[in-house]
Parts: structure tokens; C-alpha cells; sequence
């Protein structure tokens, strides 16, 4: 009987096992490649050289990493709030299993240099359909869940899941159209400038679908549960999301600043970018608001700290993305270590930390237990990964805007004042930090490893809970 029925917890588990997982071995993945930038004799192997890793980098913590940890949330989210288990829970089982499949293939292809040389979209054709079938399934376990659910009402997370898992497919679907030539090589459906903006166009709305909408979902789901406190506003999270979604989708050119793409579409994107910091910092002032009256739970709660900590990454990160969107601004920033900062922040700050709270409040009431292993060990991984993210992202602002400022100097007869090397000579100090700042965040998550075992192994405190609405 439906009322006796438990949630699906099976397939959360997974995914969040696998979060801390992928999140271990896309991190190890990005500091070798930051080793190999300190140290190039490093660059031994063909396909562990540092031009086949730093895509297996990138696709590990984006889509490995970040992808295991929203499935695991948006199926814990959508089945509390709907006050249901999970639709087709057989299907649920294959985006598990699938997702898992793809990533394999990544990890194989990628490094035997298989790519079609799209950013982010670097797997080929038979990978891309692979991703298209278990999305498809993704979204009917979603959105069948929500349709059997039993309250009336949707809640706000449970909209940036789903505008998250729509726009996802109509990006990958239609950056990924492609004419194949073998089984591992095929040229894209698009040609010239209409490539690079179609290409920037998913890009973009990658950054701002998958690594953000999601993970606005866990903010307003985790944020307001750990805190113990209604979210801020309601009516302000409406307006939150229509407004992010709306504009997100015209900001890609500022990733084509000044090349062949027409000027009034870098134009739109500068725009729209630049509107984008009210949306942004809209949701990032009602989940920090959401804490009013429970400031002092920040003093004491390590998952807490983490969540809140994302969220004042985010609003650093949507300040400094408009910034870097004005051309002017973007003169300077682009192909300069400036970029990697910026994807940084947001990526260790803002996807790192609030998928680490998220998963670290999941564990023990995914095993029955009542709380994780050890607090004190999320507090030792709160603050090392806090201090590996600044030392990452500082040392990258520093190393870019001096890269910027290097390669536009020029003397008074109008030759450049710098060699391209000495530039590179100068950035050594900072990849180092940057390399500290990485093992930092690394040695974190094996930290959190280290308490995930002990606390599935522990002791159980309690059955998993039943299905009633008093445990929504
Ligand atoms: C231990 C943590 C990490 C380290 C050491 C690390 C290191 C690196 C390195 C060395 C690069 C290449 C930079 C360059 O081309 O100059 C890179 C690029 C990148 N990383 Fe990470 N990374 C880490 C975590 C993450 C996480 C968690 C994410 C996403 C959730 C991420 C997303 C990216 C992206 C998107 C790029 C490409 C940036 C661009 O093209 O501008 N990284 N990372
Ligand atoms: C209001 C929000 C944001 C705006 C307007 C924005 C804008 C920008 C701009 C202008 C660039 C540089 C493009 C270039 O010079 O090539 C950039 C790069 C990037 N941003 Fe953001 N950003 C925002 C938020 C974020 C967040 C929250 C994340 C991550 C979670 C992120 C991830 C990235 C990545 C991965 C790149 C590098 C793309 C590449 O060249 O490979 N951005 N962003």
C-alpha cells in the first residue's frame, strides 16, 4: 500500500556515495594538472599529458562530481516534498547505472584523446546519445515523481530541478547534433560562427543550468533544513527564478568578446550579463536570510558553515562574472588565469561546498544514523577546503590580472614590453599556490571520505522513515 510504502533511498545512496567519489578523483585529476603547469617534465604519458587531462579534469568534477551529487539531491528533494516515493523506480536504477557508464567511457576516451573539441561537450557522438537516453529517463522519474505527488503544491526547489534537468536536454541535444565519420569521430552539425555560437550558447547555460540552477535547488531545500527556519521569502524565490531563467539564456557571447561573432551579440550578452547580477544575488540574499534568528547555529554547525559558505562564494562569483561580461573588462581577463579564478570560486566556492553540506546533512539519515560519524572532522574539512579555495582563487587573480597587464605592456617605440615567456615565468609562484590551495581541497574530501565510511559502518539509531507527510 502506497501510505506503507518507504522512500526510495536506494538510489540517493548511490549517487551520494559516488559524489565523494568523483569529487576524489576529478580533484586528484586537477591537481596533477596543476602539478604538470608547475613542473611540465610531468607531462610523461601521451594520455596523461596535460592537453588529455584538463578535459578528463573538467568532465569529472562537472558532470561526475557535481552531475552525482544533484541526482542525489534532486531525488531525496523530490520525494520529501512531493510526499511520495520516486517514480519508475527501475528507471531511477538505470540513470544511476548509465550515468555511471558514461563517466567510465570518459575516463577511457578522453585520455586516449577521443574528443570532438567542444568545451564541456567533449565526448563523441555514441557518449552523447548514451547521456541523451539517461536524461530523457532522468526527467520522467523527476517529473512523474511530481506528478504522483500527494501535496498540491511544487515546491521552489523542485523548480530549479526541473528547470535544471529541462534545459540541460535542450542544450546537450542540440550542441551535441553531429555528423558521424566512425564510431569515435564526428563534425559538428554547425559550421564557422554559428558553431562557436551555438557552442557558447550551451557552454554558458552549462555554467548556468548545471552548475547553478541545481544547485539553487539543493540552497533551498538544505539551507532552510539545516538552518531549522522557513526560507526568507517565498515570493521573492518566484521571482528568483523566472528571472534567472530567463536571462541566463542570453549571456553566452560574453564568452566571444571581440572575435568574428557579429558585435551587437556580444553586445546582448555584455547586457544580459550585467542583468544577471540581480537575479543572482536576489537567491543568494534569500538563502543567506533564510539563517534570521539562527545566526548563532553558524558558530557550532560545521554543514551549516559549509552551505552558507557557498552561498557567499556564489554572490562573489555572480559579482565578478558581470564584471568580466563588460568588454572593456574582458580585454584584460580573458585567456589570463583571471578566467580560471572566476570558474574557481564558483566551482570549489559555491558547486564544492554547497554539494559537500548537502551530502554531509544526506549521509546519516540515508543510513538511519543521527548524525555523521564525527562533527569535528567536518569542521577540520570546513576550514581546509576554505582556505584551499582562497589560496586557489587568489593566487589565480593575482597571476591573471598580472598576465593581462603583461601582455598589453608595450614600450614608446610600440613593441611589446614582455616576451609571452617572461609572462609565464612570472606566473610560476601562483601555480604553486594554486597547487597548495588544491591539495588543500583535496585532502578535505578524503577527510570526508574517511567519516563516510565510518558513519555507514557505525551503529544504526533508526529505520528509515515511511512514508507519511509528517516526515515531508
Ligand atoms: C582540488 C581541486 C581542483 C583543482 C586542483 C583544479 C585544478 C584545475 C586546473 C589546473 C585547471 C586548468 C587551468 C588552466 O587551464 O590554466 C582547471 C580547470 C577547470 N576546472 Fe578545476 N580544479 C579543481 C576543482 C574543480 C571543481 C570542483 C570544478 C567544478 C565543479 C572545477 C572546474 C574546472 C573548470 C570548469 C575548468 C576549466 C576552466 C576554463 O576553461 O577556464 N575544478 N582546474
Ligand atoms: C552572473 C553570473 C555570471 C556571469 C555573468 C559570468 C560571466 C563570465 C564571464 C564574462 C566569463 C569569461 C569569459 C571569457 O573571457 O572567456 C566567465 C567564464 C566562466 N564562468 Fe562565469 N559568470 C557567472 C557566474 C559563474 C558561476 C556561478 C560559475 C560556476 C559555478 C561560472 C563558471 C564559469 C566558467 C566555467 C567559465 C569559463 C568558461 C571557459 O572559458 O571555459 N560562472 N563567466
Amino acid at each position: 500500500m502506497q501510505s506503507q510504502a518507504t522512500y526510495n533511498y536506494k538510489v540517493v545512496r548511490q549517487f551520494a556515495i559516488m559524489t565523494v567519489v568523483w569529487g576524489i578523483v576529478g580533484m586528484l585529476v586537477g591537481v596533477i594538472a596543476a602539478a604538470q603547469l608547475v613542473w611540465p617534465e610531468l607531462n610523461v604519458l601521451e594520455w596523461l599529458g596535460y592537453g588529455r587531462l584538463r578535459p578528463l579534469h573538467t568532465n569529472a568534477v562537472i558532470f561526475a562530481f557535481g552531475g552525482c551529487a544533484l541526482f542525489a539531491t534532486s531525488y531525496y528533494v523530490v520525494q520529501r516534498t512531493s510526499h511520495t516515493s520516486l517514480f519508475a523506480p527501475w528507471l531511477a536504477s538505470f540513470t544511476f547505472w548509465g550515468w555511471q557508464l558514461v563517466i567510465l567511457l570518459a575516463v577511457v576516451t578522453l585520455p586516449l584523446g577521443l574528443t570532438s573539441g567542444k568545451e564541456y561537450a567533449e565526448l563523441e557522438w555514441p557518449i552523447d546519445i548514451l547521456i541523451a537516453v539517461v536524461w530523457v529517463s532522468y526527467a520522467v522519474v523527476f517529473f512523474g515523481t511530481i506528478a504522483k505527488r500527494k501535496v498540491s503544491h511544487i515546491y521552489v526547489a523542485n523548480w530549479f530541478y526541473g528547470a535544471f534537468i529541462l534545459a540541460v536536454a535542450l542544450l546537450h541535444i542540440v550542441n551535441s547534433a553531429a555528423i558521424p565519420v566512425s564510431m569515435t569521430k564526428s563534425y559538428s552539425a554547425y559550421a564557422g560562427v554559428q558553431d562557436a555560437m551555438i557552442q557558447w550558447w550551451y557552454g554558458h547555460n552549462a555554467v548556468g543550468f548545471f552548475l547553478t540552477a541545481g544547485f539553487l535547488g539543493m540552497m533551498y531545500y538544505f539551507v532552510p533544513k539545516q538552518a531549522e527556519r522557513p526560507v526568507y521569502s517565498y515570493r521573492l524565490s518566484v521571482v528568483h527564478f523566472w528571472a534567472l531563467i530567463f536571462t541566463y539564456m542570453w549571456a553566452g557571447p560574453h564568452h566571444l568578446h571581440y572575435t568574428a561573432l557579429p558585435d551587437w551579440t556580444q553586445s546582448v550578452g555584455m547586457l544580459f550579463s550585467l542583468i544577471l547580477l540581480a537575479p543572482s544575488w536576489g537567491g543568494m540574499i534569500n538563502g543567506i536570510m533564510t539563517l534570521s534568528g539562527a545566526w548563532h547555529k553558524l558558530r557550532t554547525d560545521p554543514i551549516l558553515k559549509f552551505l552558507i559558505t557557498a552561498l557567499s562564494f556564489y554572490g562573489m562569483s555572480t559579482f565578478e562574472g558581470p564584471m568580466m561580461s563588460v568588454k572593456t573588462v574582458n580585454a584584460l581577463s580573458h585567456y589570463t588565469d583571471w578566467t580560471v579564478g572566476h570558474v574557481h570560486s564558483g566551482a570549489l566556492g559555491w558547486v564544492a561546498m554547497i554539494s559537500i553540506g548537502s551530502v554531509y546533512f544526506l549521509l546519516p539519515r540515508l543510513y538511519g544514523k543521527t548524525e555523521m560519524y564525527s562533527v569535528k572532522l567536518i569542521n577540520a574539512h570546513f576550514w581546509v577546503a576554505t582556505i584551499g579555495v582562497v589560496l586557489y582563487i587568489a593566487s589565480m587573480w593575482i597571476a591573471g590580472v598580472m598576465q593581462g597587464l603583461m601582455w598589453r605592456a608595450t614600450n614608446a617605440d610600440g613593441t611589446l614590453t614582455y616576451s609571452f615567456v617572461e609572462g609565464v615565468k612570472a606566473s610560476y609562484p601562483f601555480w604553486t599556490i594554486r597547487l597548495v590551495g588544491g591539495l588543500l581541497f583535496l585532502f578535505g574530501m578524503l577527510i570526508m571520505f574517511y567519516n563516510m565510511v565510518k558513519t555507514i559502518a557505525g551503529q544504526k539509531a533508526y529505520d528509515a522513515p515511511v512514508l507519511t507527510p509528517a516526515h515531508a
